[in-house]
């Protein structure tokens, strides 16, 4: 082993029931490198970081950390040893304190060793001025958004001066101010000679950060190469069995009789302090995209259209007729669908089968309407084992329970729940937050099979290319207000990204 090697795991073998995770694995890792890991959903990446944490035992191989062989690992033996981790799934108590948390292993003490908050809060509130993140360090965790709790997480990993960050995949719903602010400060700890392991399905961000990429496939390694050496054209079909070309390209040629078709008008929807005033329309078959910095306001729409929040105005009219929902279920009962984005919190029943969670909206549906006879135990596994075919979700059956599955494929599972609901509306909050560049594809594809069945569709999305790849028309939000839509050539990453920061004049003016 050379010098400049941090870690090394060897032979790293891990089953679960019905599933080879890993099958005999190498890796090293090298002193100040950015070493990303790419591959499918399901294709061992986690399972791999998770060993290295000390959170999941492995069934056979060696870790060693600076050429000492680790007999046995676990969180804490991992975080002295000067592993942090920022996990996949948000895995802070909720129930303490912002600051808290951060310090979690390291609260400060007053001189009776007694703990004091006060200088914990203190501790916090330099650190994350330090990296530039707006939380405030007193607040209880369970009142967070998704995307401050990964901040927190984030912020929680650079608490402590590490040797190896693991970074599973932090950027998960970060927006492009996020991802840059949390790049460089990658950069700057890597020139200190920390190393990281950076797991992510955005290529650009690989291509960017790293300086070198491991390429897992069905939980075998399938390559290692110096990220400067090699690209797309090579990750791709390494990663996903086929090659990039027949990723998904959208012909928005043909979509221009759309005039006649049924109309849905958002009219005026208002809570103070988070939307102001925002009206919109979208016709059958049409993507409408609404882009904009986490915080602009966007998920708050959503909820305030589908009923989850209390909204001081707003209507929601179909051909003129009002439909606004009072409260969520209401909103499933006329036919409107959304796909939250944590998907943790409010998108799975976790501890439930996977087949069970696909057919839980539409089977509730039809208790209501009392159609009894459809849906029974049988066809309810065969409907979704026909869901799990078409978003290829990979779990070894559908009576799998969904905690057990990758973080991608419980992606899927909530899309797949919305699919199989026959929703007439469906507002998509980050449907492919941890999703694999092939299931991407897949999944453009199915959003583009339900426009052309003439569902309206609503995309919120951080993923910019993605919401030029597949909207028709696309909704900039900034500060709670729509401030721009953007059609035809009009749709570039360019000019969200300069309404989102509020530098642009292109596009329909802004609206006073
Ligand atoms: N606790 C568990 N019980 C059973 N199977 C599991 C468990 N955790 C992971 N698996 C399975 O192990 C395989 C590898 O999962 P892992 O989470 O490492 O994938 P991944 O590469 O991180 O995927 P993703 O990109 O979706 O996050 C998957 O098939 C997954 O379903
Ligand atoms: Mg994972």
């Amino acid at each position: 082993m050379g010098t400049d090697t941090v870690l090394r795991a060897e032979s790293i073998v891990k089953n679960y029931p019905g599933v080879q995770a890993l099958k005999s694995v190498d890796f090293d890792l090298l002193r100040g490198e950015v070493h990303a890991l790419v591959g499918q959903n399901g294709a061992g990446k986690t399972t791999l970081v998770e060993i290295i944490a000390g959170s999941v035992p492995l069934d056979s191989g060696t870790i060693y950390v600076e050429g000492v062989k680790c007999d046995f690992l676990d969180p804490a033996r991992s975080i002295e040893l000067g592993i942090q981790t920022v996990h996949q799934e948000n895995q802070l108590v909720e129930d303490i304190t912002v600051a808290e948390n951060i310090l979690l292993y390291d609260l400060p003490r007053t001189s009776y060793r007694l703990f004091s908050l006060r200088s914990c809060i203190r501790a916090a509130d330099q650190l994350l001025q330090q990296l530039g993140i707006d939380v405030k360090p007193g607040a209880r965790v369970s009142s967070l958004t998704f995307v401050e709790k990964k901040l927190i997480s984030i912020a929680k990993a650079f608490s402590r001066q590490a040797k190896i960050l693991i970074l599973d995949e932090p950027t998960a719903s970060l927006d492009s101010n996020g991802k840059q602010a949390l790049f460089s400060l990658i950069r700057r700890y890597s020139a200190l000679g920390l190393s990281t392991i950076y797991i992510s399905h955005h290529l650009n961000e690989i291509f960017e950060i790293s300086d070198s990429v491991t390429v897992f496939k069905d939980g075998v390694r399938v390559s290692t190469r110096r990220t400067a050496e090699t690209d797309v054209n090579t990750v791709i079909p390494e990663m996903i069995g086929r090659s990039s070309q027949s990723l998904y390209v959208r012909d928005k040629t043909a979509r221009q009789t759309l005039a006649e078709r049924s109309l849905l008008e958002v009219v005026d929807f208002h809570r103070e302090g988070t939307v102001d005033h925002v009206s919109f329309s979208i016709r059958a078959g049409e993507i409408f995209g609404i882009a904009g910095l986490v915080g602009a306001g966007r998920t708050e729409l959503a909820q305030l259209i589908f009923g989850v929040d209390q909204r001081e105005s707003g209507s929601l009219l179909l051909d003129g007729k009002e439909i606004t929902p009072r409260t969520p279920f209401d909103a499933v009962d006329k036919g409107i669908g959304f796909l939250t984005e944590d998907r943790k919190d409010s998108g799975l029943v976790l501890i439930q089968p996977v087949y069970e969670n696909i057919t839980l909206v539409r089977l509730v549906k039809e208790i209501k309407a009392r159609i009894r006879s459809f849906l029974n135990p049988t066809r309810e596994r065969s409907a979704a084992e026909t869901v799990v075919k078409q978003l290829d979700i990979k779990t070894p059956t559908v009576l799998q329970k969904v905690i057990n599955l990758s973080g991608g494929n419980q992606q899927k599972v909530v899309l797949g729940k919305w699919l199989f609901a026959g929703s007439q509306i469906i507002i998509f909050d980050e449907p492919t937050v941890g999703v694999d560049v092939g299931s991407k594809s897949e999944i453009y594809r199915l959003i583009e099979s339900l426009a052309n069945d003439g569902k309206f569709i609503i995309i919120i999305s951080s993923d910019n290319p993605e919401l030029v790849a597949v909207c028709d028309r696309i909704g900039v939000m900034r500060t709670g207000r729509l401030c721009a839509e953007l059609e035809g050539n009009q749709i570039t990453e360019e000019n969200i990204v300069n309404h989102s920061l509020g530098l642009a004049s292109a596009g329909k003016e802004e609206s006073t």
